[in-house]
């Protein structure tokens, strides 16, 4: 493809790749999976998940998008062109496609939330289970703030790879570790630091089952944005002297520093008041934290007034990078195949995601009791996308760059052609041609059987 912009640094590729992993998997839906699945242990799984399927699984996400240099199902066409390979591509920008609908209803609950905090409501004693539920079942308030957060997302995507994607994620990411560093400190002098450190540091094994380390697959790959084709698609904005395993590295280890930071934050926080539950579940940063805002900080409120809003900041920079990229996987596509203008590819795919978006965010409210397999529109999307495409993507990823690619082209993306050694490309390839894809179709399997 002629012309095809490129990220212009390599501190540009990093930064917009962590903006995409670092999102609302890191801060609302770990510290809740954690709170579910019995802290510490899960933690321990969870990392070993990140090391060795999550760090395999993205480097051969982006050996694919930057040898290929196009949107990700054009990428398995180019490599693999008239096999069935290429469903790959299209179940993975189908389903970013997905996620960013429901995506975009929980970023605009961040966003509400935001107001509210900068209005002072959480310094004040209030009923935050209702203002929760009242707010996520109204029929159409919820969709407003959806809208406008998908209006934040589309400008930036429609401004491009340079000057849109790289320009707000250099500007975005280091203020999202800045408040994260702010909001530990803060957490760490709360009066139940020492209980929810111990929560989250002390493991207890006996709660560990198949169906947890399906969640910790499920989650890892969540977190680190694998195989929905976002990090192929932004891979395949790199220039060709982009280190991709060391890039995969540090991605990796800044998402999960994020997580286990947030739960440093959440945890605390929560233990600091008796009253409120560990694993309160999705609304763990919509009503526990609101509750914990107010309460821990009843003598001094500005405090938990300047708590609150960072928090929901941090939240909301978090969603935003993220978004971006789910965005950008079904936009790339759009614009390379339809051959329509970056801007209008990019307003068709804001305007059908948001047309999902609502049904998604009805399903909080009026729409509650259409379900499908007992799933609402939303707990479905969620759940056909973490717990089945997700695992199975990455089986197939690994199996298609273990078995199907050349694995003297394997070898020179990995080493840039031979610039540099890559000494660990055996254990590479034995991850990605039998552990990984055993691994996780055990617990697969495991998980439909039961
Ligand atoms: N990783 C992001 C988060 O932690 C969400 C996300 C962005 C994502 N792109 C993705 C999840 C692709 C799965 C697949 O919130």
């Amino acid at each position: 493809m002629e012309n095809r912009s490129n990220f212009g640094s390599k501190l540009g590729v990093i930064l917009a790749s962590a903006g995409s992993a670092v999102g609302l998997g890191n801060v609302w839906r770990f510290p809740t999976e954690v709170g579910n699945n019995g802290g510490a242990a899960f933690i321990f799984i969870y990392l070993l998940c990140v090391v060795f399927v999550g760090v395999p699984v993205m480097v051969s996400e982006f050996l694919i998008g930057r040898h290929t240099h196009t949107n990700t199902i054009s990428a398995y066409q180019k490599l693999a062109p008239g096999t069935w390979w290429r469903y790959e591509g299209v179940a993975g920008v189908f389903i970013a496609f997905l996620i960013l609908s429901y995506y975009i209803v929980i970023s605009g609950w961040t966003l509400y939330y935001l107001i509210l905090s900068l209005t002072g409501y959480f310094s004040q004693n209030q009923d935050y289970v209702s203002c929760f539920s009242d707010f996520v079942s109204h029929p159409f308030q919820p969709i407003i703030y959806s809208a406008l957060f998908m209006l934040m997302t589309h400008l930036v995507i429609a401004r491009g790879v340079e000057s849109g994607i790289e320009r707000f994620s250099k500007v975005m990411m280091p203020m999202l570790l800045f408040i994260i560093g702010i909001l530990v400190v803060c957490s760490f002098g709360m009066p139940g630091a020492r209980q929810g450190l111990t929560f989250l540091l002390r493991p207890d094994f006996s709660k560990v089952t198949p169906s947890v380390v399906l969640s910790a697959v499920g989650q890892a790959f969540f977190s680190l944005s694998l195989a929905m084709g976002c990090l192929c698609t932004y891979a395949s904005y790199f220039g060709p002297d982009t280190r991709l395993v060391k890039t995969a590295f540090s991605v990796s280890t800044i998402d999960t520093f994020v997580a286990v930071l947030a739960g440093f934050i959440i945890f605390p926080a929560v233990f600091s008041v008796s009253d409120v539950e560990v694993n309160a579940g999705p609304g763990l940063v919509f009503i526990t934290l609101p509750n914990v805002f107010h309460m821990a900080f009843s003598h001094v409120p500005i405090l938990g007034y300047f708590f609150s809003a960072l928090f929901y900041v941090l939240l909301l920079l978090a969603a935003l990078t993220s978004a971006m990229s789910l965005h950008e996987s079904v936009t790339a596509y759009v614009h390379e195949t339809m051959h329509l203008s970056r801007r209008r590819a990019a307003a068709l795919v804001s305007i059908s995601c948001m047309t999902l978006g609502i049904g998604c965010s009805l399903s909080f409210g009026p729409w509650s009791n259409y379900t499908i397999f007992g799933l609402t529109m939303f707990d479905l999307f969620d759940f056909v996308a973490s717990k089945i495409i997700m695992p199975l993507g990455g089986i197939i990823i690994c199996l298609f760059v273990g078995w199907k690619l050349d694995r003297k082209l394997v070898e020179d993306e990995l080493t840039n052609g031979g610039t540099h050694r890559f000494r660990l490309f055996r254990i590479y390839l034995f991850l990605v041609r039998w552990a990984v894809p055993l691994a996780i179709a055990l617990v697969f399997v495991h998980e439909l059987l039961g």
